[in-house]
């Protein structure tokens, strides 16, 4: 079982969070700061909840998601399986993803495949889990008084860790903060702008970055 069938699961984990609202969509809209003439691609674009959101910003969206459940419930979308993006070349003026890069095990290949499809000049932008939270062994402990301290786990190497969901898991791919930007600067893109964010509901040391958000442009 992978993203594929896990469809009806993810329409219930969002339709009951709130941190939607309060915090991934506004910090998409604010790394990626949408043109209202430009298109963009939404990738992972799930069930359309934050692509609702650019579009509402006056900006033209097109989602591409491998679960064709997800994918039908938002218009105009692709089915298709990144890294691999079903477009010709320069074909739009920025791509995104929300909380998809930590599921894909192929970054290199998304970001060179972006570099494709977006024309010279354009953008992209990702919201993700933070690294120092999909590092495998990071978690909170409490000191001997009770204070809660984070505990880092592998930070610097790449890996995974699985999360139960549904009747299956679902595969987070840790890359360190370096290991992330060195691969995009790789394929061309130049950071531009990069938000870390605490979210105190789901991160119970206040320091420890929740969320990580990321906009490049992309050199000529
Ligand atoms: C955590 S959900 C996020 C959905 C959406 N971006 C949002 O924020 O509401 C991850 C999404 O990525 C999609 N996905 C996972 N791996 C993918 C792949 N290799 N190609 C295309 N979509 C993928 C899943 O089907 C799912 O819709």
């Amino acid at each position: 079982m992978s993203w594929s069938d896990l469809g009806g699961w993810w329409l219930e984990e969002i339709a009951g969070d709130p941190a939607y609202e309060t915090v991934v969509t506004p910090l998409l809209l604010e790394i990626l700061a949408p043109e209202s003439s430009g298109v963009y691609l939404d990738l992972g674009c799930g069930e359309g909840r934050v692509m609702r959101a650019v579009i509402e910003s006056g900006s033209r969206v097109i989602g591409l998601d491998l679960n064709h459940h997800l994918a039908r419930l938002t218009t105009p979308s692709l089915v298709g399986r990144l890294p691999t993006i079903p477009i010709a070349d320069s074909m739009v003026d920025g791509a995104y993803a929300v909380l998809v890069l930590e599921h894909l095990a192929d970054i290199d290949e998304l970001f060179a495949e972006t570099a494709r499809v977006v024309r010279s000049g354009g953008v992209m932008a990702v919201v993700m889990n933070h690294p120092m939270w999909t590092a495998p062994g990071s978690m909170p402990v409490t000191d001997g008084e009770g204070e809660p301290l984070w505990r880092p786990g592998a930070y610097m190497d790449p890996g995974s860790s699985a999360v139960d969901a549904a009747d299956s898991q679902v595969v987070f791919h840790h890359r360190s903060l370096a290991d992330l930007l060195t691969l995009a600067a790789g394929a061309g893109w130049a950071l531009e702008h990069m938000i870390e964010r605490t979210h105190q509901d789901t991160v119970e040391v206040p320091e420890v970055p929740r969320l990580l958000g990321c906009r490049w442009r992309l050199l000529p």
